[in-house]
């Protein structure tokens, strides 16, 4: 089976996507491409052997009436560009973050529903063979009860990253680290440990020109009981990302800065209680698959063919905005906020920094 697809956003981030399909080209046809900016487009068409090149969306999608979209553009032009594509009857597959709120997110759950199309974001940690194994022990129980989390997303941007047009600021970008950079361990940190619960925050602008923050620090417990801890900063000259789950009978973790494969992960058994069955679980890891576009866009594709709604849509794609909306709401207010609070008459349900924010962005 053959998908007919079409890419929008020729920019800094396009080539992760032009390597996944290139990558799976025995199961797709890459259609067209899309970008304002007229130019970028042509040299991604012309590189990429891509036939039919346009400079708007509605004309790309009454020409070539695409299966599934996938939008490479800025953070504010998703939720005007997946109504589109979904009203055209096309699938949507959008980089993070999804959208700027859970008003933004409701909406488009909405549109999803009238259309009887699917959107999920791009968080393509999740579908690395060592994150997929590390679900599936979670879920069989294999680990024990999850007890402590530590979810550390130490990078470094530069002012020159934040001087690009929509960087660091509410409007445009939605946030600062949290939901720029951060916002993909986080989910897979959410993804694994169950549902939180409650989320305190502290944000902070410290050494960015920026509106937005450049370093935020959160405490969260889990309803299952659990404690994490949080950071997503743009200040880290030493950059890495660092995710460690203690298990009642083990503890597994990642370093890794971008991407990760099997080599990335550890995993430790208590001294005294070695335990041969939970070893040996964790070692039926033999498959190495990265976690990158190519694997979600596999994984994607299979759901397609299935008629199931991929792995991170729906619910699964509206936890993190629930949750990046409560932890800068506990920040602002410097109170804890717990899951569920924020609904339609809170500021928080509009914006990541509660203010009324309006209008759509084109770069
Ligand atoms: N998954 C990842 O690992 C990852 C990594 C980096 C960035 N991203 C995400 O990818 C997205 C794009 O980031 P980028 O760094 O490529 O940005 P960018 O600014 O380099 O490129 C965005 C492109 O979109 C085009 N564009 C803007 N508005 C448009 C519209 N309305 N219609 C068509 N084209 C439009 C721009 O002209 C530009 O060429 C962002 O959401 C970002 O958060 C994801």
């Amino acid at each position: 089976m053959r998908h007919k697809i079409a890419l929008v956003g020729a920019g800094a981030s396009v080539n992760n996507h032009l390597a996944a399909l290139k990558a799976l080209d025995d199961r797709i046809d890459l259609v067209a491409a899309v970008d304002v900016h007229a130019e970028r487009l042509r040299a991604v068409c012309e590189e990429n052997a891509i036939a039919h090149c346009y400079t708007s969306l509605t004309e790309m999608l009454e020409a070539e009436s695409p299966e599934l979209v996938i939008l490479v553009t800025p953070p504010a032009t998703h939720k005007s560009l997946i109504l589109e594509c979904l009203e055209a009857g096309a699938s949507v597959w959008c980089e993070k973050p999804l959208v700027a709120s859970l008003a933004d997110f409701d909406a488009i759950d909405a549109a999803e529903r009238r259309a009887g199309r699917y959107v999920s974001t791009v968080f393509q940690w999740r579908f690395g063979s060592a994150s997929k194994h590390l679900k599936n022990l979670i879920e069989r129980g294999v680990l024990g009860r999850p007890l402590v989390g530590v979810c550390n997303t130490l990078w470094y941007r530069d002012q020159m990253y934040y001087n690009s047009p929509w960087h660091g600021k509410w409007q445009t970008a939605t946030g600062g680290p949290t939901m720029t950079l951060g916002i993909h361990l986080m989910d897979l940190f959410l993804w694994l440990m169950g549902d939180w619960d409650e989320v305190q925050a502290m944000t902070g602008t410290l050494d960015r020109a920026i509106e937005v923050e450049d370093i935020s620090t959160v405490l969260v417990r889990f309803a299952g009981g659990a404690l994490g801890t949080i950071i997503n900063s743009a200040l880290s000259p030493r950059q890495e990302s660092m995710m460690r789950l203690d298990f009642q009978r083990a503890t597994v973790e990642v370093i890794t800065l971008y991407r990760h494969n099997n080599q990335n992960w550890r995993f430790t058994q208590p001294p005294a209680i070695e335990n041969a069955e939970v070893s040996a679980a964790w070692n039926e890891l033999v498959e190495n698959v990265a976690g990158n576009h190519e694997a979600q866009l596999r994984d994607l594709l299979d759901s397609l063919e299935r008629g199931e709604r991929p792995l991170v849509s729906g619910a699964e794609a509206r936890r993190i905005l629930e949750f990046t909306a409560s932890l800068y709401k506990a920040a602002a207010t410097r109170q804890p906020v717990k899951r569920g609070e924020i609904t339609p008459d809170d500021p928080f349900y509009f914006s990541m920094n509660g203010a009324a924010i309006t209008g759509e962005m084109t770069v």
